[in-house]
């Protein structure tokens, strides 16, 4: 085998735009990227960055405005059954399932929708049920579930027809963390030991942290940085500097200004009379020239620590903004 037959996804300069009545919104600015096989690989990025046009994208429900992609050697545009038939896709955000028949009616649907044989077909849901802690709960009609079985109803669903790709948008989104972590080990175990390709949207940075192997961050419809956790966190080189300070204040904008600090984020407390700010620096001389300007700023630093970078403040670095801040300003850029 070639080293070309392990890529099972591969985008080149991917580009949507939508028709709105003002100037056409672009949903993707040119994205490219290689997924290999068995690889957990999250494409990270806050609201609106494009992470579900990608992924509808890649898994066939929408056309590219220009650009094109290939799932194990597929062109999404000219062969999309080709595609079909190897993939599978589930959205967090969207139930999927027939509201008046149980769980495992439901399943049983879709195994038939892929054509798999009775027996075969028992026997997956069986499997899945059992390992996503379904069992129990398989006769139950779909509506009477709760969010996170009905959530694990729609991952067993993505499975069913033993995909080689599959495509995930925001899968834990909503859940509470035991569901959220049962669905992650059930993933790991699908790309581990099955050696199956996942590709997961999601805007929850502990999330990629906890499985994915490789990740994509986006921001406005552009990749602005790839590789694993380890290695992006690592690029940021030292630890971020947090601050606790009083008064607790919206805006300390004046940390932008000072040399060697790539952005920061904050929080108030208002019950605690503090506001807690991470400030993303290059090295430690930016570090104390952030606690510097803090203090001539009229703000007392209560605390200060250092702490090891996370995804989070990857983003941070890149941009000069936290998820919550670029979501706030909306995408007019
Ligand atoms: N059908 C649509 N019509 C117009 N604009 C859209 C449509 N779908 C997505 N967009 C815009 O494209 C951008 C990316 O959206 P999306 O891919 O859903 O982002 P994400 O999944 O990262 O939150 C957003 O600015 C969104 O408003
Ligand atoms: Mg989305």
């Amino acid at each position: 085998m070639t080293a070309r037959d392990d890529v099972t996804v591969e985008a080149r300069d991917l580009r949507r735009e939508f028709k709105t009545k003002g100037a056409p919104a672009m949903a993707l600015e040119g994205i490219s990227f290689k997924v290999k096989r068995g690889e957990i690989f999250g494409v990270l990025g806050p609201n609106g960055a494009g992470k579900t046009t990608t992924i509808r994208i890649l898994s066939t429900l929408l056309l590219p405005t220009s650009g094109s992609a290939a799932v194990m050697g597929f062109d999404v545009e000219r062969e999309p059954e080709k595609v079909r038939h190897v993939i599978n896709m589930a959205s967090g955000a969207e139930k999927a399932g027939y509201d008046f028949i149980s769980a495992k009616r439901n399943l049983w649907f879709f195994s038939q929708l892929y054509g798999i044989e009775s027996r075969e077909a028992e026997k997956r849901i069986d499997d899945l049920a059992e390992r996503l802690g379904l069992t129990k709960y398989l006769d139950r009609k779909f509506y009477a579930l709760s969010t996170g079985y009905r959530q694990r109803a729609t991952i067993a669903r993505a499975f069913i027809n033993e995909p080689r790709v599959v495509f995930l948008d925001e899968p834990t989104i909503g859940l509470d963390v035991m569901t959220a972590r049962s669905i992650r080990e059930f993933l790991e175990d699908e790309a581990r030991k099955k050696d199956r390709t996942i590709m997961l949207a999601t805007h929850n940075m502990a999330e990629v942290d906890a499985i994915c192997d490789r990740v994509a961050i986006i921001d406005r419809g552009k990749i602005i940085a790839e590789g694993t956790p380890d290695e992006l966190k690592r690029s940021m080189g030292v630890p971020a500097l947090v601050m606790e300070v009083t008064p607790p204040a919206k805006g300390f904008e004046f940390l932008g200004q000072v040399a060697g600090v790539r952005g920061f984020t904050s929080t108030s407390d208002e019950e605690r009379g503090l506001s807690t700010v991470q400030v993303v620096v290059q090295d430690d001389a930016a570090a104390r020239r952030a606690e510097e300007a803090m203090s001539g700023s009229g703000h007392r630093i209560v605390a200060s620590w250092r702490k090891e970078t996370t995804l989070e403040e990857v983003f941070v670095g890149l941009v000069g903004q936290g998820f919550k801040e670029r979501e706030e300003q909306g995408d007019g850029s």
